[in-house]
């Protein structure tokens, strides 16, 4: 198969966060072939009717003999597997080789995931597994499997509402980092995500064995607020916070196993220097490359309030 036509696409956790996203851009462009790799335990009434979708019977942790016959006659995989499952995708990709696909998109459209000290203090479904899927991947590349991963940041619909400014967002309370309010990071629509991989795939002997970084948005929690505050005619409740005091109490809650620091940490690492949330300072942009279109901070936001 020639790189430059890839059309069979089949996408792994359609019934995710982004799973839908990726399903509904790659329908609507008729260059491609889509369908949905599930597994037979996953409820499948999401899935839109006209989309094949194949099922295998376990998780992606057994032997791959019924993955491979699924993905032969597939030009790539696009995997938006849940965290919790990452390193699952080493089965997958190993299916994938054995069956003749040509590319895969990994589970990682979030955070940079080549930053040592979010590495450090995310837990490993975060980064660290992310990275290592990444890793397998380079080591396949001479097997004929290319790959692309993408950094995102936060999305921002699920972000800004849940933890970018703190949980408090429906009563229009904002927590802000008193020592990096202004300090500015990216974020991505869910959109404009799916968008980015789907453009990948029409073009991937270029978007081949790299990370391509994308946002739609450059903000700092400061000037997000800014924007709120106008949309919504009213001055918000702001909390200060010291980041570190914040990290060290969601450091501490984490190692009693209490999830619910996760928003937290999430929030550190996004608006905090050092930790990779700001990552179009040191990395290429790839927006144009992708054909990104320019989307409005302010629209965003409103759809967000609505
Ligand atoms: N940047 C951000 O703000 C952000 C936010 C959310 C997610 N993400 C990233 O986006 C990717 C997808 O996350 P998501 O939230 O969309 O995923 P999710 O909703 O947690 O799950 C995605 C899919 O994974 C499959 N799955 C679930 N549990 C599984 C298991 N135990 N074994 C194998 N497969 C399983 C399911 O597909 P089937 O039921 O069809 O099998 C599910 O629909 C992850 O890499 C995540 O880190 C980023």
């Amino acid at each position: 198969m020639c790189l430059s036509s890839i059309q069979k696409v089949i996408i792994l956790g359609a019934t995710g966060h982004v799973g839908p996203h990726l399903v509904s851009i790659f329908d609507a462009d008729p260059h491609f072939e889509v369908s949905i790799l599930s597994r037979a335990s996953s409820d499948c009434s999401q899935f839109p009717p006209h989309i094949p979708v194949y099922r295998v019977s376990k998780n992606y942790d057994t032997s791959d003999s019924e993955l491979v016959e699924i993905l032969r006659g597939q030009d790539a995989v696009v995997s938006a597997i849940t965290e919790q499952a990452i390193p699952q995708q080493k089965v997958v990709i190993d299916a994938a080789i054995k069956a003749g696909v040509k590319f895969f998109v990994p589970s990682e459209f979030g955070h940079d995931t080549m930053n040592e000290q979010a590495a450090r203090l995310l837990p490993p479904c975060y980064v660290t597994q992310k990275r290592q899927i990444v890793e397998y991947l380079q080591t396949k590349e001479v097997d004929g499997l290319k790959w692309t991963a993408f950094v995102t940041g936060p999305f921002f619909e699920i972000a800004v509402p849940h933890f970018l400014l703190g949980s408090d967002f429906q009563s229009r309370r904002a927590t802000i980092f008193e020592d990096y309010g202004d300090h500015p990071w990216s974020t991505t629509t869910l959109d404009t995500t799916a968008m980015a991989v789907k453009n990948a795939l029409l073009d991937p002997t270029k978007s081949a064995n790299k990370y391509l970084l994308i946002e739609s948005f450059n903000v700092s929690q400061n000037s997000l607020l800014s924007v709120l505050e106008r949309l919504t005619g009213k001055k918000w409740d702001v909390s200060l916070q010291d980041s570190e005091e914040e990290k060290i109490l969601a450091v501490e809650k984490l190692a009693r196993g209490n999830f619910s620091a996760i928003p937290t940490l999430m929030r550190y690492v996004t608006c905090v220097e050092g930790y990779g949330g700001d990552y179009m300072r040191y990395g290429q942009k790839a927006n144009s490359f992708l054909s990104l279109a320019e989307e409005s901070l302010e629209s965003s936001l409103e759809k967000i309030l609505e």
